[in-house]
């Protein structure tokens, strides 16, 4: 079995919320390249997506203060404002509608949040200073 990397305690996430972080991936050249993802959580279910639009690759969080729905638990990309669930990653509005964030395995481990199976770079980019604030949507 790969070796599970922990992100973080899955207690730093909260119900109907979501958290933003980013890794450190290596490429096909071997070097590491920031990898921003996003771990959602509903009940005591977790999912982890890349913090990609389906659209144009962006960042959803890239527009401070635009990457959450006020009405709705729901991800909202900054840019165009596609809405997707918390947990399948699915786009129901906007220009990628029908299309999901890409998805990423977490294994709860001992309250660890972890992925495994991914190539990450020796330093894990979890120092990185990440200028885009965390996405984090509260509930009404
Ligand atoms: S880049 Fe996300 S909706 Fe267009």
């Amino acid at each position: 079995m790969d070796d599970l990397f922990a992100i973080c305690r899955a207690s730093m996430v909260p119900d109907g919320q979501a958290v933003g972080y980013t890794l450190m991936r290596k490429d096909e050249t071997g070097a590491g390249q920031p990898w921003p993802i996003i771990i959602t959580r509903k009940g005591n279910n977790f999912y982890g997506f890349e913090n990609a639009c389906p659209h144009q690759g962006t960042r959803l969080d890239t527009y401070p203060n635009e990457f959450m729905d006020e009405d709705d638990n729901v991800l909202v990309c900054g840019k165009h404002r596609a809405r997707f669930d918390l947990d399948s990653g699915h786009c129901f509005i906007g220009p990628c509608q029908g299309r999901d964030l890409t998805p990423i395995a977490l294994i709860v481990d001992d309250g660890d949040l972890c992925i495994s199976g991914i190539d990450l770079a020796d330093e894990d980019g979890m120092d990185l200073v990440d200028h885009a604030p965390d996405v984090m949507i509260t509930p009404e």
